[in-house]
C-alpha cells in the first residue's frame, strides 16, 4: 500500500488535538495488522463503560510515521507516538527487535514528543500479564530507552489492571532502573466478550475505574518506598470531576482518557476539568498523606 497525502489512515489526526490538546496516537506495531473480526466494540451507557477487542488493528508502524511526517507543520506541537510488540511474539529477542525497529523507523521521518511502549493489550491473543515479567519488562525497557536515547525523547510505558501488588512493585522498580519516564496505569481490564464468552474483550471507563485506581495506588506507594522518581499517568475511568479528582487524590497530575470521548464527547477535557471539585480551600496533601490515604 503506498501512502498517497490524500490517504487518511488515522482519522481524527487533526481535529482531535485540535479540541483536545495533547494526544497519544497508537498502538502500532512493527507491521500492519487486520485486528480481530466482527463486532469488536460495546458501550455500556449506564455505567459510561466501553469494551473493545480491536486486536491493535493499525496501519503498521512505517505507515505511521509516513503519514505523520508528511503532515508535521500541521500536527500539534505535543504529541505522543504508541507502540506495542505484535500480539503472538514471544521470542524476548524478536520482541525488543520489533521494538527498536519501530523507534528506529520513527526517529527517520520524525520526532514525537514521547514514546509510549504499551505492554498490556488484554483483547489479543497474549495474556494480559504475559508481557508484564520483569525479565521481558526490563528487556523491552532497556532496548526501547537506549534507542531514544540520542534523541532524548522520554519513554512512557503503559501496563494493566489486576496485576498483583507485588508485580506493581517489581515493574514500578524495573521502570525506574531502565530510565523510563513515565508508567500509564492502565490500559483496559479483559473482561469475556459480551457476544463470545470464550474471547476477550477490554473493559474502559466507569467499570475500569477501580481497577485503574487501585493499580495507581499501589504505583503511588511502591514510588515512595523506592524514592523513584518516575510519574505516574493516571488512565482508566475518567469520566467526570470526580474521577479526575480521585487520581489527584493519589498524587496523579497527567491523567489520560479514551472511553471519555464516547460519553461526554469530543470536548471531554475542557468538561471534565471544569468539573473538577473545588479544593482551593482544603490543605493539600503531602506525600506522607498520600501514602496514608492509599495504605487505608
Ligand atoms: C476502541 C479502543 C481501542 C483501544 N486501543 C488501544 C491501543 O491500541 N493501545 C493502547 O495502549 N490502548 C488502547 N486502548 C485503551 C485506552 O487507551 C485506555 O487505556 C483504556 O480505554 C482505559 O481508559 P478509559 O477508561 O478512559 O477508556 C483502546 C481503548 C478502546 C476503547
Amino acid at each position: 500500500m503506498t501512502v498517497t497525502h490524500n490517504t487518511n489512515i488515522m482519522p481524527g489526526w487533526k481535529i482531535i488535538p485540535a479540541l483536545l490538546g495533547a494526544v497519544e496516537f497508537g498502538s502500532f506495531t512493527r507491521y500492519p495488522r487486520m485486528g480481530n473480526h466482527g463486532i469488536v466494540m460495546w458501550r455500556d451507557e449506564l455505567t459510561q463503560s466501553t469494551q473493545n477487542r480491536v486486536g491493535l488493528k493499525n496501519p503498521g508502524i512505517r505507515l505511521a510515521a509516513q503519514f505523520l511526517a508528511q503532515r508535521w507543520a500541521e500536527l500539534p506541537p505535543i504529541w505522543g507516538l504508541n507502540i506495542a510488540v505484535t500480539p503472538g511474539v514471544t521470542d524476548d529477542a524478536q520482541a525488543v527487535q520489533e521494538v527498536v525497529e519501530s523507534i528506529t523507523i520513527v526517529l527517520q521521518q520524525i520526532q514525537p514528543t514521547w514514546f509510549t511502549l504499551n505492554i498490556s493489550c488484554p483483547n489479543t491473543e497474549d495474556d494480559p500479564s504475559g508481557q508484564q515479567t520483569e525479565q521481558k519488562t526490563r528487556l523491552l525497557c532497556r532496548a526501547a530507552v537506549a534507542a531514544l536515547h540520542e534523541a532524548q525523547i522520554p519513554l512512557w510505558v503503559k501496563i494493566s489492571p489486576d496485576l498483583s501488588e507485588t508485580q506493581y512493585a517489581l515493574l514500578l522498580r524495573v521502570f525506574q532502573e531502565e530510565g523510563v519516564a513515565a508508567v500509564i496505569a492502565t490500559n483496559t481490564l479483559a473482561q469475556p466478550a459480551p457476544n463470545d464468552a470464550s474471547v476477550n474483550a477490554g473493559v474502559g471507563g466507569g467499570k475500569l475505574h477501580t481497577a485503574a485506581m487501585t493499580a495507581v495506588a499501589h504505583l503511588a506507594v511502591a514510588k515512595i518506598r523506592q524514592q523513584a522518581t518516575i510519574d505516574i499517568i493516571g488512565c482508566g475511568g475518567l469520566l467526570n470531576g470526580n474521577s479526575y479528582r480521585d487520581f489527584k487524590t493519589l498524587g496523579v497530575e497527567v491523567v489520560q482518557y479514551w472511553s471519555a470521548l464516547v460519553f461526554r464527547g469530543p470536548l471531554a477535557a475542557p468538561i471534565i476539568e471544569s468539573e473538577l471539585p473545588d479544593v482551593r480551600n482544603e490543605p493539600v496533601p503531602t506525600t506522607i498523606d498520600r501514602a496514608s490515604i492509599i495504605a487505608n
